[in-house]
Order: C-alpha cells, then sequence, then structure tokens
C-alpha cells in the first residue's frame, strides 16, 4: 500500500485511472471501516482509504485533540483489506491556508439532528468530503449507514454539485450484543461499555410499537418518543434525541407521509457518562 499525504502525488498515482473506490474516515479504523474497504472493492479498483481528523468538523468543546489516532494499527489493517493507497494528510496538506470557503447543507437537513446539537458539524463534514473528493476524484465514494444522516447530506450534496461521484451505503456493523462500532466505543468503560447495547435494544422496542400501532398519527409517534426518552434518561443515559421520521428526508412525519406510508427511520444520539454514542433503525 501507498502512503500519501501531498495532494499532487496523489492526483501523480492516480491519474489514469477512473474507476477509483474511495473510503473516507478519521482513522482508529474497526471492522465497520473494514467492511466499508470490502464494499468499496466490490464497486471499483483501485481502493483509496483516508485518514484526517477533520478539525472542521469539531465544536470548540468536543474532543479533536483527544480522538483515538492509531495510525500504525490502520495502515496494518488497510494492508491486509488490500488498499492500494492511503491518502493520510497532515493539516498543512489539505488547509494549506485557512479553509475560507465551504459547503453549507440546507438547514432543513444540516440543523436538525445531530446538526441541532452539533452546530457546524454537517458544514466541516460537507467541507472535507468535497475537498476530498476533489483530490481522489473517484468514481464511487462508500459511507456507512451509521451515520445516517450524514450519509444523507453528501448524497444530497453530491446530487446538487452533480459531482461525477456515486456514493454507495454501507450497512452498519455491530457487535455481538448489538452495539454499533465507533471509535469512540473506545472511550466508554467497563460498566459503560455493557449499558451500551441497550440504545439499539431501545431502537427496537421503539420500532416494535410504531409497527404495532392501532392508530399511527403524530401524536402516537411522539408519544412513543417521549417514552424512549424517558425510558433512557431512567438508565443514567442524557438522551439529545430519539426522533421517528421519515427516511426519504429526515423530517417529522405529517399527516399525508403518514396516510402514504412514507418509511420511516429511528434516529438516537444519547451520552452514556462522558461518551456521546449515536445509532438508527429503519422501520
Ligand atoms: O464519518 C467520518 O468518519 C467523517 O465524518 C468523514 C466522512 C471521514 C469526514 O471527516
Amino acid at each position: 500500500m501507498k502512503i500519501i499525504s501531498d495532494i499532487q502525488e496523489l492526483r501523480d498515482h492516480l491519474r489514469g485511472q477512473n474507476r477509483a473506490s474511495f473510503v473516507p474516515t478519521m482513522g482508529n479504523l474497526h471492522e465497520g471501516h473494514l467492511s466499508l474497504m470490502r464494499l468499496a472493492r466490490q464497486h471499483g479498483d483501485p481502493v483509496v482509504a483516508s485518514i484526517f481528523v477533520n478539525r472542521l468538523q469539531f465544536g470548540p468543546n468536543e474532543d479533536f485533540d483527544s480522538y483515538p489516532r492509531t495510525m500504525q494499527a490502520d495502515i496494518d489493517k488497510l494492508e491486509k483489506e488490500g488498499v492500494y493507497i492511503l491518502f493520510a494528510p497532515t493539516e498543512r496538506d489539505l488547509y494549506p491556508q485557512p479553509q475560507e470557503y465551504r459547503v453549507d447543507p440546507p438547514q432543513q437537513l444540516g440543523d436538525i439532528l445531530e446538526g441541532e446539537f452539533r452546530p457546524g458539524f454537517f458544514k466541516g463534514v460537507c467541507t472535507v468530503v468535497l475537498k476530498l473528493f476533489s483530490c481522489v476524484q473517484p468514481k464511487v465514494a462508500v459511507f456507512g449507514k451509521k451515520d445516517y444522516q450524514q450519509l444523507m447530506i453528501i448524497r444530497q450534496m453530491a446530487k446538487q454539485f452533480a459531482l461525477p461521484v456515486e456514493i454507495i451505503p454501507g450497512e452498519t456493523i455491530r457487535a455481538e450484543d448489538g452495539l454499533a462500532l465507533s471509535s469512540r466505543n473506545g472511550y466508554l468503560s467497563t460498566e459503560e461499555r455493557q449499558e451500551a447495547p441497550e440504545l439499539q435494544k431501545i431502537l427496537q422496542e421503539v420500532r416494535q410499537r410504531v409497527i404495532e400501532l392501532k392508530e399511527r398519527n403524530i401524536k402516537t409517534l411522539a408519544d412513543i418518543e417521549q417514552k424512549a426518552v424517558a425510558q433512557l434518561t431512567g438508565r443514567g443515559w442524557q438522551p439529545d434525541y430519539i426522533a421517528i421520521r421519515q427516511q426519504s428526508n429526515l423530517a417529522p412525519s405529517t399527516k399525508e407521509s403518514l396516510e402514504a406510508d412514507e418509511p420511516l427511520v429511528i434516529l438516537t444520539a444519547a451520552k452514556l457518562g462522558k461518551t456521546r454514542l449515536i445509532d438508527n433503525l429503519e422501520i
């Protein structure tokens, strides 16, 4: 595997390749990331991965400094997966000047759910992803469904800017007890790690309640959300949200969308101790 930090060198290496498949990451790779590398291999060749902890998407009180950086272990894993190039720019390589041009997703998608609790997060994500796309110029790029809202926002960005890249979703990979794999799981204490799968269990209960609802309307869905929030709070979590939304646009259901039986998804973010976990479940 070739490890490259310089944008020009990356372009030189990829010249003439028009089927490259790309997986952007922030490193600290786990089985979830590796499953995305395998999916990327099915959709293009060569596979290019990136590791870059993107300062622009972290809020002032978030974990940018402490975000786990495990470069050598990540390199070993990517080599085993047959990744052709690892693009691992420094901040100076990717942002040689302050990044003043930014991509601001529309409020109705970028400022809800994660965007409400992490202001500026999706602006930082879209800006770096657009820049990484410009560096790698992939034919396809793979993003995990665990970051459901991120996947949707990047898909829309690619569509609205007519970027010549197809966005492929990768399924969430879970531990045996149901906890979605995440680089931030490493922050959990032993007791918190035992409690953490409850997040997915509660989403499954919410799904069951929605499926069994006699009358699905805005009020009955809100009642289910509130009950689930109370359940998590009662177990010692600090939930930011548990929201039952339309799969197509992440907006709350309307009378019309319920009548049309639009598919739903449940999304959640909640803190367990100091660790903020997110998860989702399609209905
Ligand atoms: O999902 C992530 O790891 C990051 O948000 C991404 C897409 C690599 C952008 O920094």
